[in-house]
């Protein structure tokens, strides 16, 4: 099959592949440069545990096309904290128990960082709502609200 190749910056550094027209950004993000903190649920825009950011935006990696994503930048979970340096809404997913098996986890987090972002006082309800497009089978969800409701609070004062 016929490849192109593609740029992307992701987490700060530019990487390069040869992709196909059909492949996705997640397609290239886990095969190609083995960003295994970007999970695949679905394939299907279902589930949101692809979530990334794409240039500022919050996208499913897996909706999006390797080729869409040439030239742009790409940050993932990895991106916005390390272990040693936490950002505050990983910390408060493992303090508050937001996390069980840990599949759902990084596009959780990177749904609640967009979130937060763009609203840093967010009300429970308008937690659960920014969330609606993340799936979790483990938690039943309140840990997780409670996690961001967390951060948010701390953002208040
Ligand atoms: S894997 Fe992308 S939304 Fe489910
Ligand atoms: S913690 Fe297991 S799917 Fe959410």
């Amino acid at each position: 099959m016929k490849t192109y190749p593609v740029k992307i910056k992701v987490n700060g550094k530019w990487k390069e592949a040869a992709v196909t027209a059909r492949d996705t950004l997640l397609d290239v993000l886990r095969k190609k440069w083995l960003a295994y903190e970007v999970k695949n649920g679905c394939s299907e825009g279902d589930c949101g545990a692809c979530t990334v950011n794409l240039n500022g935006k919050t996208v499913n990696a897996c909706l999006v096309l390797a080729l869409q994503a040439n030239g742009k930048e790409v940050t993932t979970l990895k991106g916005i904290g390390t272990e040693q340096n936490p950002h505050p809404i990983q910390k408060a997913f493992v303090e508050k128990g937001g996390i069980q098996c840990g599949f759902c986890s990084p596009g959780m987090i990177m749904s609640s960082k967009a979130l937060l972002d763009k609203n840093p006082v967010a009300s429970r309800s308008e937690i659960r709502e920014g969330l609606s497009g993340n799936l979790c089978r483990c938690t039943g969800y309140h840990k997780i609200v409670d996690a961001v409701e967390h951060v948010a609070k701390n953002n208040q004062s």
